[in-house]
């Protein structure tokens, strides 16, 4: 299932029974689900049966029977993100790519994530780690993990992603993780039970709205022996892709949050601790 998402090969040309598929309009009208024998597929713009997709090449163009047209495409992690149903802020896809290759994170990586939330980058942490990695996602609203667990299914409920329900005040239940990420509005709070889940020289990151969360996280980074502080923002502008009218679009999203890496280091005096 993990494999199916990230494997963006096209080997099979055709959509088979049990692909996620998407149904798209436009580059921001994309309808993902599994596709299943008897399945059909529903919008105000009419319906669909899935037995008509399956066996069909992807990127064709079908009809709907009134007559609207959808293309099948396969669908990535950034359709992913972007169409997951959220109650939280979830994170952008131009910070979430900054952040995986910031803190190393691939095949392999086993690493805490709080809060849940959503769930979005749950996701994409999930399909990146893959079956050797694992992902401990902590949450303390209920209701959150909830509907994260309901986000993942989409996308096959991996066995590399366990929940849990708790304020991580109490710390986390693991130990020498490669990483560590949080998304919650107070991480300097919780640098003592990062650090005693991070491996020594592991990686911290957190994300932040504002500058004034900034300078008391890095007080804190200090005084909790955190080194190789990183501090950056990610900013991104979209081009109206039309050759006779080739210019920057209307409106950007100017502000998501700062992103700020670190790593716990051991220094001579407390190596013995
Ligand atoms: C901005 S959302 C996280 C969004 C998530 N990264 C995503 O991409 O969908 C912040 C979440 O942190 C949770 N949270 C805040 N403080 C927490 C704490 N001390 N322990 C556990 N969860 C916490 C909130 O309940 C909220 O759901």
């Amino acid at each position: 299932m993990l494999n199916q998402i990230v494997d963006n090969s096209y080997e099979k040309e055709t959509a088979q029974a049990g692909d996620l598929a998407a149904l798209a309009s436009t580059k921001t009208n994309y309808f993902i689900f599994r596709l299943e024998p008897g399945g059909l597929f529903q919008t105000h713009r009419g319906v669909i049966p899935h037995d008509q997709l399956i066996g069909m090449k992807w990127g064709s163009e079908v009809l709907s029977h009134k007559g609207s047209p959808f293309y099948l495409l396969k669908p990535g992690i950034y359709e992913i993100l972007s169409t997951t149903k959220r109650n939280t802020q979830i994170m952008y896809p131009k910070d979430i790519g900054f952040i995986l290759m910031k803190m190393n994170i691939g095949l392999g990586t086993k690493m805490i994530e709080a809060g849940t939330g959503s769930g979005g980058f749950t996701q994409i942490l999930s399909l990146m780690v893959g079956k050797e990695g694992h992902i401990y996602s902590y949450e303390r609203r209920e209701e959150m993990t909830n509907l994260a667990r309901k986000n993942l299914a989409k996308i096959g409920a991996p066995e590399n992603v366990t929940f849990y329900n708790r304020d991580i005040e109490e710390g986390f239940d693991q130990k020498d993780m490669d990483a560590v990420f949080l998304d919650l509005p107070n991480p300097y709070d919780y640098l003592a039970q990062v650090r005693s889940a991070l491996v020594p020289g592991g990686q911290f990151g957190t994300l932040l709205p504002t500058t004034n969360q900034i300078t008391k996280l890095l007080l804190e980074l200090k005084r909790n022996n955190f080194e190789f502080i990183d501090v950056c923002e990610i900013l991104m502008r979209f081009y109206q892709a039309e050759a006779e009218k080739f210019r920057p679009v209307d409106r950007m999203v100017a502000h998501t949050g700062y992103l700020i890496f670190a790593r716990p280091i051991n220094r001579l005096d407390q190596s013995n601790e």
